[in-house]
């Protein structure tokens, strides 16, 4: 089981330098794969920071210079990179430009690739699948790069995807990472809370975003994590309103727009439709129900006040919601 896992890292590794080499030694990485992440505005020392590379559009690339250099199949497929399918095999990753996933300690894990034009037939990211070593529920895209910054900072910025964390590191905010694509679990949260016990959300501006960070603060909160949520322009996500700020403007955006939990509830969830006395009821049950995930008794009482004075509603109805709340979870 050791044996067969650090196999798994070996090839995971050698994939790494292999998609690497294609983005800067080969006429179709650097004209391909290059360009895209130039036209992203990615320099070339942020592209060889997170270890940036490129698959070659064709059938079995990979997997045939994995084999000559002595990896064995049975390898390359359980890491996912070589699909095998009646006797033939198949490169996972074709065409697409590269981001590895490493782990805290800075081993690669798994892969992401991106396409490089969207269209609606085929996934615009295609990623690594479930291995041994990859655990998508408990790994953090950016971690490594991350860790210091987060416990210096005693923050932790956290987004939805690989482009989010890379393009604000260029920026010069380093305490960011991201679940990529996977809805956000207790385990990820529990990796940040060995750093620090403040989380700041950051997902996109749109309907999914929005959703995401509603789902995410309660899992925080039941961490007895603090959790702050900053939203962006519609449309707009981290990586594209990094890339059209400097960092003065994108940290005052930050400290300004960053709202507590509250805040954010009361006005995403009732702030369009303030004189509907039915969605106002709604609005504080909701809150009331993040509250109650808090373990803090002192945090309870501190956010029920903010609570009562935000919503206009006395502290004794709220604490009397919270206890019914509290009653039903024992
Ligand atoms: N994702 C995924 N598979 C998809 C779409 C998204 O795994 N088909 C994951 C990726 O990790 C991605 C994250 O979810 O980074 C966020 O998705 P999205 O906002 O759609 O992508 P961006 O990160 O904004 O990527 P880009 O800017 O390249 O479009
Ligand atoms: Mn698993
Ligand atoms: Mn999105
Ligand atoms: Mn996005
Ligand atoms: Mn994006």
């Amino acid at each position: 089981q050791q044996d067969e896992r650090e196999s798994l890292y070996l090839v995971s590794e050698f994939a790494n330098k292999y998609f690497q080499n294609i983005l800067h030694k080969t006429d179709q990485g650097k004209s391909i794969g290059l360009g895209y992440f130039k036209e992203r505005g990615f320099t070339e020392e942020t592209i060889k920071k997170f270890d940036l590379g490129y698959s070659l559009d064709e059938w079995q690339a990979f997997t045939d210079e994995a084999l000559k250099q002595g990896y064995k199949l049975e390898f390359l497929e359980k890491t996912g990179l070589t699909i095998v399918k009646e006797e033939k095999r198949f490169d996972r990753f074709k065409g697409r430009v590269m981001f590895p996933i490493k782990s805290m300690s800075g081993r690669v894990l798994g892969f992401g690739g991106r396409i490089l034009i969207t269209d609606k037939k085929a996934a615009k990211y295609v990623n690594s699948p479930e291995s041994i070593i990859y655990h998508k529920s408990n790994v953090l895209y950016g971690i490594y790069h991350a860790k210091q910054s987060i416990a210096k900072e005693d923050n932790c910025y956290l987004v939805e995807g690989y482009t989010d964390v890379i393009q604000f590191h260029q920026t010069g905010i380093k305490n960011v990472v991201s679940s990529s694509g996977t809805a956000l679990t207790s385990e990820q949260i529990r990796l940040i809370n060995r750093l620090t016990k403040n989380i700041t959300v950051l997902f996109d501006g749109d309907a999914a975003g929005l959703r995401a960070s509603l789902r995410g603060i309660d899992l925080i909160l039941e961490q007895g994590m603090n959790v702050k949520v900053c939203t962006f322009p519609e449309g707009e996500d981290p990586d594209s309103f990094a890339r059209q700020n400097t960092l003065e403007e994108l940290s005052l955006y930050l400290i300004e727009n960053a709202k507590d939990f509250i805040q954010f509830k009361a006005s995403v969830l009732y702030e369009e439709s303030k004189h509907d006395p039915i969605k106002k009821a709604e609005t504080i049950r909701d809150i009331v129900n993040s509250i109650a995930k808090i373990p803090d008794r002192i945090k309870k009482e501190i956010y029920i006040q903010e609570c009562s004075k935000i919503m206009d509603i006395s502290e004794e109805v709220l604490f009397s919601t919270l206890a019914q709340i509290d009653k039903k979870e024992f």
